[in-house]
């Protein structure tokens, strides 16, 4: 079919988001955890880039070298950025000095601070949402942080006596700041460097991690307590926060003991809601022993869990499917990607997976899980058109600008997938309308396919990832 028809088509089923938005309202709690952090968010160009490795005099042929993805010098957090503005990655490689950290404070700087963290953009998203009582984790709550929470009463966090008040006001006074810098560049953005011109294929964001609370998975024992008492009720926990850990820490524990420490946290929380539905978003996890135990451990105790295309390739890599991997990383398509799904779904035995990939999502899950194909899709339609408004004007903070995009077509790139996605369903299950319905159930699995809207020069990309999987799983109602 036409592209144009298909855009008609999606426009009628996006017509559901108003709808959806209102529903999120109905949620009486949810909690958010378990990284919150600041954001130091700038954006570069290629110029900039040449310039700051001229200055310093960096080693260009460093600079391109394809090492050990982690920050141990200046010359390892620009090669990350070169790496990424190479391929359009989003990548986060953490700061192993604190020099490095100080270094990039001083010499880079930032356009603006912002909430960061999984747990703390998911937080200020679903309070904007309307969703009733958000429970949000923090390591740590500076004054400087809480005031990146949303100014609302439905945003609770605990204050230094252990008592819940509204996020936003929050001052554990001798916290300290966790700042992460997210450095974002264009597409076609040129950099010139020893000799060889690059073009970037795809807006995209490098980020640069110190963070040595979250670096440990810090648990706040007064949360946890507060989140434990059988006067609390809530029916989502959106966990994330995890692909910081690494196989040994600095202190002498373990990535693995935090994960446990982790998972016995939450199974106290869920003692009295045991109807709550657990999501994981395993994010961009370096440390390859850490993402195992993850995928090992946590993805099959949750109920769902969410990733984009790096990461799903990333999944493939630790559960012996390193060819597929191999191959999604070569051809990054939505045929190539729902084929890994497939895999990591056989693997974890996880009820429900949803992959946000560019122009399109993807959610497979168990025939007969409790949200169902329809509640799915009109979940990440609203998804869709949240994550259009966060790129189209930079910030979701305000309850009517939320629908901002809904008179926007969902895009070409995005047809052209699902089409591929189709083809692809085709060959494997039979034949199917996921180009009109994006919808296709047999009696093992629920495919749900929705085709995005992409803004051509997006204001930001940032916590995107966390803003689609948190609205298509609560708003899928
Ligand atoms: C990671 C980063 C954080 C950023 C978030 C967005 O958690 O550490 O700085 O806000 O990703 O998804």
């Amino acid at each position: 079919m036409e592209i144009r028809k298909l855009q008609e088509i999606w426009k009628d089923h996006f017509n559901s988001s108003g709808e959806q938005l209102k529903k999120m309202a109905e949620v009486n709690g949810l909690i958010s955890a378990f990284n919150a952090n600041i954001d130091a968010v700038i954006k570069i160009s290629g110029e900039k880039i040449e310039k700051i490795i001229d200055e310093f005099g960096l080693n260009p042929d460093h600079l391109i070298q394809d090492n050990e993805q982690s920050i141990r010098s200046v010359e390892d957090a620009i090669r990350g950025l070169i790496r990424c503005f190479r391929g359009g990655f989003a990548e986060e490689w953490l700061i192993e000095e604190k020099e490095v950290f100080e270094w990039l404070n001083k010499n880079i700087g930032y356009d603006k601070l912002q909430m960061g963290g999984q747990g703390g953009i998911v937080a200020n998203v679903m309070a904007t949402c309307e969703v009733g009582n958000v429970y949000v984790h923090t390591a740590s709550s500076p004054k400087e942080q809480s005031g990146l929470f949303q100014d609302l009463p439905n945003l609770q966090n605990v204050d230094l006596n252990g008592e819940l008040k509204k996020a936003y006001e929050i001052d554990r006074h001798e916290d300290i700041p966790l700042i992460h810098w997210i450095i974002e560049f264009d597409k076609n953005d040129k950099l010139n460097i020893g000799g060889e011109n690059i073009v970037c294929p795809k807006s995209n964001r490098f980020i640069a991690t110190y963070d040595p609370l979250n670096f440990s998975l810090t648990i706040d024992q007064a949360f946890h307590k507060k989140m434990s008492e059988p006067t609390k009720t809530f029916e989502y926990i959106i966990l994330s926060g995890y692909q910081m850990l690494k196989e040994k820490l600095n202190d002498g524990r373990t990535g693995t003991e935090r994960i446990d420490e982790s998972i016995l946290a939450v199974n106290e929380w869920l003692k009295n809601n045991p109807d709550s539905l657990l999501h994981f978003e395993i994010a961009s996890t370096r440390d390859k022993v850490v993402r195992k135990y993850l995928v090992d451990k946590l993805a099959p105790k949750a109920d769902s869990v969410g990733f984009n295309e790096r990461e799903l390739i990333d999944i493939l890599e630790v559960i012996g499917e390193e060819e597929l991997a191999g191959k999604c990383d070569k051809e990054t398509s939505s045929s190539n990607l729902f084929e890994g799904m497939l895999k990591v779904f056989e693997y974890t035995g996880c009820s429900r997976m949803q992959l946000h990939m560019f122009g399109l999502y993807i959610t497979l899950q168990k025939k007969g899980f409790r949200v169902t194909p329809i509640q799915n899709r009109n979940g990440m339609q609203l998804a869709a058109n949240i994550a259009a408004t966060k790129a189209g004007t930079g910030a979701i903070d305000s309850h009517e600008i939320l629908l901002w995009s809904k008179d926007k077509d969902v895009s070409e790139v995005g047809l052209n997938e699902l089409t591929a996605l189709s083809e692809k369903v085709s060959e494997l299950f039979g034949n199917n309308d996921l180009c009109e319905k994006g919808i296709f159930t047999d009696e093992n699995i629920e495919i749900i396919a929705v085709p995005t809207i992409i803004i051509d020069k997006p204001i930001t990309l940032v916590g995107m990832g966390d803003t689609i999987s948190s609205i298509s799983l609560v708003a899928a109602r």
